[in-house]
C-alpha cells in the first residue's frame, strides 16, 4: 500500500493552485487512492466563520499579531478535525494552502519574520506538517490576468505585495528544500499538472 500523505498546494492569489489542488485530488483518485481535499483558511465549520472574519473589512483592520493568530486558530481546527483524522483513516489529504501561506504572506511580505510565523504556528501545526507543499509559482503579471474574483481583504494589498509574497515563497524553497518545491505557474493547467506530478513521483 502506499503511504497515505498530506500534500498542500501553495501559490499567490491567482497562481492557479486551486485547480492543480482539484486536478491533483482527481488524479490521486484515479490511481485508486482515497483524498480528503481540503482549504486554508477555513476547511472546517469554525474554520469557515474565522475565514470570514479574517477576508471581510477593510485592509489595515486587523492587526498583524491577531491576523496571524487567527490563521492559526483556523489552521488548528484543520489539523485536529480533518486532516490528522484523514490520514490515520489511509485517506491522503491535498489541501489548498497551509502553513507556508502564513510564512510567505505574514511571514515575508507583511514583514513579521518567518521564524516568529513559524513559532506562532508550534500549537496549531501540534507536529502536523505537509510530506510536501507544492508552490506554483506564477509570475505576479500572469496571476493578476488569472484572478476572477473581487480581490478579498489580503488581495487587495496589490501587486507589490504579491511580489513580495513570491519572493517568500522563493526564500521557503531555499530554506527547506526537502519540503517546499517550487513548480513553474506557466503554460496550460494540464501542463503545470504535468508537472506537479512529477515533483510527486517519489512519493507515489
Ligand atoms: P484563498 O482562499 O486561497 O484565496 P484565493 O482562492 O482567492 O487564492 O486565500 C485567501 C487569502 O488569504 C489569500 O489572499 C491568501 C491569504 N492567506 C494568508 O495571508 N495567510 C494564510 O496563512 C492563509 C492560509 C491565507
Amino acid at each position: 500500500m502506499v503511504t497515505p500523505r498530506f500534500i498542500a498546494l501553495e501559490g499567490i492569489d491567482g497562481s492557479g493552485k486551486s485547480t492543480q489542488a482539484e486536478m491533483l485530488g482527481e488524479a490521486l483518485r484515479a490511481r485508486g487512492l482515497r483524498v480528503r481535499r481540503t482549504r486554508e483558511p477555513g476547511g472546517t465549520p469554525v474554520g469557515e466563520r474565522v475565514r470570514a472574519l479574517l477576508l471581510e473589512g477593510a485592509p489595515g483592520e486587523l492587526s498583524l499579531p491577531a491576523e496571524i493568530l487567527l490563521f492559526a486558530a483556523a489552521r488548528a481546527e484543520l489539523v485536529q478535525r480533518a486532516i490528522r483524522p484523514a490520514l490515520a483513516d489511509g485517506a491522503w489529504v491535498v489541501s489548498d494552502r497551509f502553513l507556508d501561506s502564513s510564512l510567505a504572506y505574514q511571514g515575508a511580505a507583511r514583514g513579521a519574520g518567518i521564524d516568529a510565523v513559524l513559532d506562532a504556528n508550534r500549537v496549531a501545526l501540534d507536529g502536523c506538517l505537509p510530506d510536501l507543499s507544492l508552490v506554483i509559482d506564477t509570475p505576479v503579471v500572469l496571476a493578476a490576468g488569472r484572478r476572477t474574483a473581487p480581490p478579498d481583504r489580503i488581495e487587495s494589498e496589490g501587486d507589490g505585495f504579491l511580489a513580495a509574497v513570491a519572493e517568500g515563497y522563493h526564500a521557503l524553497a531555499a530554506r527547506f528544500p526537502e519540503r517546499v518545491r517550487l513548480v513553474p505557474g506557466h503554460g496550460t493547467a494540464a501542463e503545470v499538472h504535468a508537472r506537479v506530478m512529477d515533483a510527486l513521483a517519489p512519493l507515489l
